[in-house]
């Protein structure tokens, strides 16, 4: 049986959480239910006690005796927050204690799963939207609410996504190849993972370069779902659009040539090889140390070789027990798909190649990803959603060559 803590902050869509209740209590869960103030007086307290059949924690300072703010926190497998409103996602993402519920989302080691509701203009306000993209780059698995008939007569996303649907991540989170019970195993602990993320930079002068829309958040997810099994983790970073988390070491790096330098040191003592990294593929054969200026109307040739593939070097230089996984970015879809794959596995030699379709330039800096996870001997796995929990399904596949 799996402990649930489900959080529920003060929004109308809070009704909607009672029928969530159920399904998670039905389904076998021992739920615990804290909502915050707010929504107290959209649902009350008796309606979540008997729902749960348990009794209902709703302030810091009640039953201090059993330091509620942090048990919950540690002893859950899984935090729901349904509804979650623009203020307590902001609440989440500022790291407020001034409650019961974010104290239990600051103590919690296990998987949180965000289920946003409010009006539209919340929704897309610049400070939700910062918000949201802070709580997924800590880990956090935010549900995208759905389109369709708010509150009132307006209508577009922000409707608290249907119980079932809800229900179905959550119990995906818990079931035996779920994140939560991944991370309960630790199974990493022991292993260094050495992972690059983001795009290299070839640069022309000292103010232009070639470079590529990569972010980083792949690789960044996986660094951190692998902190969370219990891996030591080094993040080879090639300019990063977003924070590196903590509790990772760090080397940071511009062009391929460095990316190369930093993943050989690197893997020296690496259990496990990620290249998630985008390395630009062409370098300048020559860069100017002063900023290059027009000449007229005349054009501009620029002359390029090919840098070093890193991960095939990795491959060649590999230890005895190491895992490599590469990735594969195609913008091909459906058995072209994994036929370029295929045939990409095959030249790099890696263990594992991870696949997506980055066509129309989807993928790259998105929150989510679809990806398949193939080997030599054909499709180990699939992957769909949060990159959070794609990433976790990538460390299941390394696990999985060992059994
Ligand atoms: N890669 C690498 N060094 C390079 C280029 C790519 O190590 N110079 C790695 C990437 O990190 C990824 C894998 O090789 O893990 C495949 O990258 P991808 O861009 O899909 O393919 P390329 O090798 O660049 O081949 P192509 O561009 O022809 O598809």
């Amino acid at each position: 049986m799996s402990r649930v803590v489900l959080g529920v902050s003060g929004g109308i869509a809070a009704y909607k959480a009672c029928g969530l209740l159920r399904l998670l209590a039905e389904g076998g869960h021992e739920v615990t239910v804290v909502p915050t103030a707010h929504a107290l007086r959209f649902v009350g307290e008796v309606t979540w006690a008997a729902l749960s059949g348990r009794p209902v924690h709703t302030d810091v300072f009640t039953g201090a005796q059993d330091v509620p703010h942090v048990r919950l926190g540690r002893e859950a497998d899984l935090v729901v927050v349904a509804p979650a409103t623009a203020d307590l996602l902001s609440r989440a993402a500022t790291g407020r204690a001034d409650d019961l519920l974010t104290n239990v989302l600051l103590t919690a080691t296990c998987p949180v799963l965000m289920v946003p509701a409010m009006h539209t203009e919340m929704w897309l306000h610049p400070a939700t939207v910062a918000n949201v993209a802070t709580l997924r780059e800590r880990g956090v698995i935010v549900m995208h609410p759905d389109s369709g008939r708010l509150t009132g007569a307006d209508s577009g996303p922000g409707r608290l996504p249907e119980p079932d649907d809800i229900a179905a991540v959550a119990t995906s989170l818990l079931g035996d190849d779920g994140v939560a019970t991944a991370m309960r195993r630790r199974d990493f602990a022991g292993r260094h993972l050495a992972v690059s993320a983001g795009g290299t930079r070839e640069h022309l002068d000292p103010v232009r370069f070639i470079g590529n829309a990569s972010s980083g958040k792949m690789g960044l997810a996986i660094a951190r779902a692998a902190r969370l099994r219990g891996a030591r983790v080094t993040v080879v970073a090639a300019n990063l659009s977003v924070p590196v988390g903590g509790d990772v070491d760090v080397v940071p790096v511009g062009s391929t040539a460095e990316l190369a330098a930093a993943m050989a040191a690197a893997s020296a003592d690496a259990d496990v090889i990620v290249m998630a990294a985008a390395p630009a593929d062409f370098t300048p054969v020559s860069a100017s140390d002063t900023k290059l200026k027009k000449d007229g109307d005349a054009g501009l040739s620029v002359e390029l070789t090919q840098t070093t593939d890193v991960l095939a070097g990795l491959v060649r230089s590999r230890r005895e027990g190491q895992v490599i996984v590469g990735f594969a970015a195609e913008t091909a879809e459906g058995e072209q798909l994994l036929e370029l794959a295929r045939a990409k596995l095959a030249r790099k030699g890696c263990d594992l190649l991870v696949v997506n379709d980055v066509s129309g330039g989807k993928v790259f800096g998105a929150a989510e990803n679809r990806v398949t996870i193939l080997g030599p001997a054909g499709i180990v796995a699939s992957g769909q959603g949060d990159k959070n929990v794609v990433a976790h399904r990538i460390l299941d596949a390394i696990v999985g060559l060992s059994n």
